[in-house]
């Protein structure tokens, strides 16, 4: 079933009252946000600016696109994942007559006809959350580049390419890289992640974590948050690594470290969170015990090599939902969750709104900063200020009833003196 409009297509416009009482729950979780929206709502900094966004339409995007609105935002939306998209909140949104262009499930096809409808809005800003936003407008519409003030990217993977498309002289306006702010990948991408994911993997397989082998390719923040949530469920812990620095952390954080052809042959269950592609390929899933149990968290499928395992397969079939079951030639099951896509947003809710808080508070004002100064800035990736980091972690820390201690105005004195020692 698909409910569509002048300005909408959506899975099921009857969903809504369900994504009403998601997007309620989200905003009394949200309370910087909601401080933020008061704030802005009186100044309307945003009056004047269309917004195209491409970025998981969940009960915490709604809270951001809300926000955005009562700022005096015009904008248009579509998912930047093909399973991510909550439908409820989509119907919700759509009935609140945000123009959105977002249901689960979508092919490739959709998946970029969703994007092209926000474009229709002629933006001057745009929201990304892996560049897929950007990179479109720069492929098909690289005429009207010079018409976008700035943009904002929300992850690590795309900042990555943007970095790179920016070192190539390719980018044509300033990104602002919401994904390096300390306010959100120290806790997004460490808590949220490490907690979604191991949401994700319990919704689709329902499986005790103590006493398995749990391996997490990669140690970034992404990886570190998985390793540390499944060791504090009872799971032994092996990281997979390609960097020398990050595979000591992992190994004095008290994790064993192994190169994937070892870990593939003593793993319950796997998790890619690299951002590179074929981490898990056929020789590891030659190797792997019947019954391993294999997901990504990393933004795009390419980490695990599915087109490799449907071709070692013998049979296939659906044993739970978000969860396919593979029979190999001699007899083994592997089982693959979210079809490989990112097993925290497709199998369950993706990060929990505390941290999304943050996020998205840095999104909200990094696209402030762009209508006030998108102008001025020249095409490459901005980091966010660090005041802006402070600010949202003070704001954050008061929503908490935390306080902090006040350097003296000696103890100011001392810590910047340099002639005295010991
Ligand atoms: N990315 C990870 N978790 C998310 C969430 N809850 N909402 C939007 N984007 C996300």
């Amino acid at each position: 079933m698909q409910s569509e409009g002048a300005t909408h297509k959506v899975r099921d416009i009857s969903l809504a009252p369900e994504g009403l009482r998601k997007i309620e729950w989200a905003e009394s979780r949200m309370p910087v946000m909601m401080a933020l929206r008061k704030k802005f709502a009186a100044t309307q900094p945003l009056k004047g600016h269309r917004i195209a966004g491409c970025l998981h339409v969940t009960k915490e995007t709604a809270v951001l696109i809300r926000t955005l609105i009562a700022a005096g935002a015009d904008l248009a939306w579509s998912g930047c994942n093909p399973l991510s998209t909550q439908d409820d909140v989509a119907a919700q949104l759509a009935a609140e007559g945000v123009p959105m262009f977002a249901w689960r499930g979508l092919d490739r096809e959709e998946f970029y006809w969703c994007i092209r409808k926000t474009i229709e809005l002629d933006p001057d800003l745009t929201l990304d959350d892996g560049a897929d936003l950007i990179f479109t407008f720069h492929k098909e519409y690289a005429d009207r580049c010079h018409r976008i003030t700035g943009g904002t990217e929300e992850t690590t993977t795309g900042v990555h390419r943007l970095r790179a498309m920016a070192a190539a002289g390719a980018l044509k306006y300033p990104v602002i890289a919401v994904n390096d702010a300390e306010t959100k990948w120290d806790f997004d991408n460490v808590y949220g992640t490490g907690q979604s994911s191991i949401d994700g993997i319990l919704r689709s397989t329902a499986v005790l974590l103590a006493g398995k082998v749990f391996v997490v390719a990669g140690y970034g923040h992404c990886g570190k948050g998985c390793a540390m949530r499944a060791r504090g469920l009872g799971a032994r812990v092996i990281v997979t690594e390609v960097d020398a620095i990050a595979a000591l952390k992992a190994n004095l954080d008290g994790f064993e470290v192994a190169r994937m052809d070892q870990a593939a042959r003593m793993g319950d269950i796997f998790i890619t969170a690299t951002g590179m592609k074929d981490v898990i390929v056929d020789r590891h899933f030659q190797s792997m015990k019947d019954g391993a149990i294999v997901c990504n968290t990393g933004h795009y499928d390419c980490e695990i090599n599915i087109e490799q395992l449907e071709g070692y397969k013998v049979s296939k079939r659906e044993i739970r939902a978000n969860n396919e079951e593979y029979v190999t030639p001699d007899g083994r099951k592997i089982f693959i969750l979210a079809q490989g896509r990112l097993v925290n947003l497709a199998a369950a809710e993706g990060h929990p709104s505390e941290v999304m808080d943050m996020s998205f508070a840095n999104q909200f004002l990094s696209m402030i900063r762009l209508a006030n100064e998108g102008k001025t800035m020249t095409p490459m990736v901005y980091d966010i200020p660090e005041s802006q980091d402070q600010e949202i972690a003070g704001l954050k820390l008061g929503t908490m009833g935390i306080e902090l201690d006040v350097l003296t105005a000696e103890q100011i004195r001392y810590r910047d003196e340099y002639s005295a020692g010991t």
